[in-house]
């Protein structure tokens, strides 16, 4: 059988990140400051983030120097392994060539840590010692959790209620790294009180997540906000996860015609796509299909509106232009915890309104049968997050195998499943439901937001 794994050394661990802002075919649309309505300058966001962060948010370099610190945190478990699926091709019996990046050999279990590390040192070098964040499922809150750690920094993180029910295991893990965790909505913030006042019983949200952790970092003179994904320098920070993957695709001696990724708030799709949207976009690879997978029960892409919006619930960040589905609206508790977003990225959303990629939806079962057809071929456990991507490269191999194509196909394997075991026991035992697009609902989140001329 041909090579399975294919490996780079350390030494061959990026130097550079890639910044996608420097091709992108129109600059992104302005950050609006919420009570002037006016473009916000970095002074608006000193108080939330140090200031190298802030640059990196709005640099239109195209390569941004990794520091050394940081590469020296990646080595303990970058570069990751790119995987030629084999066996899930003869499972499939499909003539695709279907490959893997796999991030969940990080210390979190996901890509992650990817920025997190990197969010963590620059903070630690403008002498933040205290940081908050959200987490929907709990791999964001556990991988700042470890990097705060290894740079001696507090981590407060809010964590989705839902999730904090369902995978008790992963606020032990974020303790362990000494993470302070609180359900949200919480009782400690004037965001989680106005929730719970309205539903004591409220499944929680990132988006209302972030309102508390935003709200903390803002009236604390010690404390800083770190965010798992969506702005600009989270999205450029994972990009050493596809630029690893290109050499490694190389060294495979192959050239993907579909690349793959789940989506919640657009960071390991971005860093994983980007860099080979590089060529895309510079006209070299127009025939490159670019798929991002979000689920039925949060399609901020397919069935959201291009417009500006809040980051958050509680109307606390600034308005960035986005596909969303109103900062209001609470997706159904699905277990992709992660992928329970209102809103994307700017940068994928300006791609995807360019259609420079697409995106697709899917729902939770089928997304479980697939991870489970992944799992009984590869080994590895899906996070829920990563088998909505794995569910759309399965079905793309299906299609090769009835019309005999011989398609390449590479996709982000972001996050391994070893604390989502509840949510396999319900898909195997048949509990798991599949939730309707809920129209009414986001009709309803989306009237009512902010004009914003520009
Ligand atoms: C394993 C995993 N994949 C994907 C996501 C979705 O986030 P993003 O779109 O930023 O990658 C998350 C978020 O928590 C996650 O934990």
């Amino acid at each position: 059988m041909a090579q399975t794994k294919f490996v780079l050394d350390e030494k061959d661990l990026p130097s550079r990140w890639y910044n996608i802002q420097a091709d992108l075919p129109a600059p992104l649309p302005p950050v609006i400051h919420p009570g002037t309505l006016q473009p916000i300058g970095p002074q608006d966001l000193a108080p939330l983030f140090p200031m190298e962060i802030i640059k990196q948010e709005v640099s239109q370099e195209r390569w941004i120097d990794i520091p050394e610190p940081v590469r020296d945190v990646y080595r303990l478990w970058r570069p990751t392994p790119l995987y030629r699926a084999h066996r899930l091709e003869q499972a499939l019996g499909t003539p695709a060539r279907i490959y893997y990046k796999w991030e969940g050999v990080s210390p979190a279990g996901s890509h992650k840590p990817n920025t997190a590390v990197a969010q963590a040192y620059y903070n630690h070098q403008e002498g933040v010692r205290r940081i908050t964040t959200e987490t929907g499922a709990g791999q964001w809150g556990s991988a700042l959790s470890f990097a705060c750690q290894l740079f001696g920094i507090e981590c407060k993180v809010y964590m989705v209620r839902v999730s904090y029910d369902q995978k008790p295991y992963r606020r032990i893990m974020m303790e362990a790294w000494g993470g302070k965790v609180v359900a949200s909505p919480s009782k400690e913030t004037a965001a989680g009180r106005a929730i719970l006042a309205k539903d004591p019983s409220s499944p929680g949200s990132l988006g209302i997540a972030i309102s508390e952790a935003v709200e903390e970092a803002a009236q604390r003179e010690d404390t800083k906000y770190s965010l798992g994904s969506v702005l600009n320098h989270v999205l450029t920070h994972q990009t050493v996860i596809g630029l690893e993957a290109q050499r490694q695709l190389e060294m495979a001696g192959d050239r993907p015609d579909i690349l793959v990724g789940c989506i919640g708030g657009g960071s390991n799709f971005g860093g994983f796509t980007f860099p080979f949207l590089h060529d895309k976009l510079a006209g070299k690879r127009k025939d490159l299909r670019v798929i991002a997978v979000e689920p039925h029960a949060a399609p901020s892409l397919t069935k959201g509106e291009y417009v500006y919006d809040f980051g958050d619930t509680g109307q606390m960040t600034p308005l960035v232009k986005m596909y969303t589905l109103g900062h209001s609206f609470i997706p159904a508790p699905i277990h992709a915890g992660g992928l329970r977003y209102h809103g994307m990225a700017p940068l994928v959303c300006a791609l995807y309104d360019h259609k420079v990629i697409e995106a697709v939806a899917v729902h939770q079962n089928p997304t479980f049968e697939a991870a489970l057809t992944f799992a009984r071929a590869e080994g590895f456990l899906p996070a829920p997050e990563a088998a909505h991507a794995i569910r759309v490269v399965i079905d793309e191999a299906l299609r090769c195998k009835a019309s005999g194509d011989r398609k390449g196909i590479a996709f982000n394997f972001c996050g391994h499943g070893h604390f989502d075991l509840s949510a396999y026991e319900r898909y195997m035992t048949g509990k798991l439901e599949d939730f309707e697009y809920p129209a009414e609902k986001v009709k309803a989140a989306l009237t009512g937001l902010p004009k914003v001329q520009v």
